[in-house]
C-alpha cells in the first residue's frame, strides 16, 4: 500500500507566534505510528523558525516557490541553494495563484522544477484548470500541457516529482471536486507519467482544492489520489490532523 502524503500550503498566512502554536498543536496530535508523509509549505521568511519547530519530528519543511535562477540580479527571489541551507524538502512550483498573479508560464514552472531537483529539493508541480476551461471541456488538455512542460524539461528525473492536481475553481471556494472528478484527472496524469517513466506509480499525485476533514477520506480512497495539498484546512491543527488521520 503506497504511503499517502499530506502537505499544508500556508500561503501568505502565519506569524511567529501563530506558527509556533500551530506546529505545537500538530506535533502534539500526530499519531505515534504515523503511516503517511506530512509536510508544511511555509512563507520563506519563516524558514529558520519552522526548521527549528519541525526538527526531530516527521514533519517535512517546504516552501511555496523557488527561483528558476541559480543566483544573481533577481530581486526578491529565493534560490534552491538558499532553500537547501534550511533543509527544505519540498518546493511548490506553478501554483495557480502564482500562474495567475505572477504570470508564471509552463516554461517558468519547468525551470523552477529543474532548479529544485538540482539541489535535492522535491518539486510539487501544481496543475489545474479554471472553471471556464472545465466548462469548455479543456480540463485534460490543460493539465496535460502543464505537466508535459515539466516532464520534457526534467527528463529522467520525472520519477522524483510530486504532482498536485488543483482545480482552480475548487481552491478556497469550498467547492471541492467530487472524488470521481478528481480521480478522472489523476488517472490522466498517471497515464501521462507512465508514458515518461516506468516508475509512474512512485510519483505521488496529490489533490488540492478545498480538501477538508469531512471529505478527505473519500478523496484519499481513490486509486490515483496519493495525498492532499491543503490550504485553509492546514491553518488549524485540529483540521489538519483530521486530514492526516484520513491518510493513515
Ligand atoms: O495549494 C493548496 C491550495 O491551493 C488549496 O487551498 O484552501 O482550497 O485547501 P484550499
Amino acid at each position: 500500500m503506497k504511503k499517502k502524503l499530506i502537505v499544508g500550503n500556508w500561503k501568505m498566512n502565519g506569524g511567529l507566534q501563530a506558527n509556533a502554536e500551530l506546529l505545537a498543536g500538530i506535533r502534539q496530535g500526530l499519531p505515534a505510528a504515523l503511516q503517511c508523509g506530512v509536510g508544511v509549505a511555509v512563507p520563506a521568511v519563516y524558514l529558520a523558525q519552522v526548521q527549528a519547530l519541525v526538527q526531530d519530528s516527521p514533519i517535512a519543511l517546504g516552501v511555496q516557490d523557488v527561483s528558476q535562477h541559480e543566483k544573481g540580479a533577481y530581486t526578491g527571489e529565493v534560490s534552491a541553494a538558499m532553500l537547501q541551507e534550511f533543509g527544505v524538502r519540498y518546493a511548490l512550483v506553478g501554483h495557480s495563484e502564482r500562474r495567475q498573479y505572477h504570470g508564471e508560464t509552463d516554461a517558468d514552472v519547468a525551470h523552477k522544477a529543474q532548479a529544485a531537483l538540482a539541489k535535492g529539493i522535491t518539486p510539487v508541480v501544481c496543475v489545474g484548470e479554471t472553471l471556464a476551461e472545465r466548462e469548455a471541456g479543456q480540463t485534460e488538455a490543460v493539465v496535460k500541457r502543464q505537466l508535459a512542460a515539466v516532464i520534457q524539461h526534467v527528463g529522467h528525473c520525472v520519477s522524483e516529482l510530486v504532482v498536485a492536481y488543483e482545480p482552480v475553481w475548487a481552491i478556497g471556494t469550498g467547492k471541492t471536486a467530487s472524488p470521481e472528478q478528481a480521480q478522472q484527472v489523476h488517472a490522466v496524469l498517471r497515464a501521462q507519467l507512465a508514458a515518461a517513466t516506468q516508475q509512474a506509480d512512485r510519483v505521488p499525485l496529490l489533490y488540492g482544492g478545498s480538501m477538508n476533514a469531512a471529505n478527505a477520506a473519500q478523496l484519499l480512497a481513490q486509486p490515483d489520489i496519493d495525498g492532499g495539498l491543503i490550504g485553509g484546512a492546514s491553518l488549524k491543527a485540529a483540521d489538519f490532523l483530521q486530514i492526516i488521520a484520513a491518510a493513515q
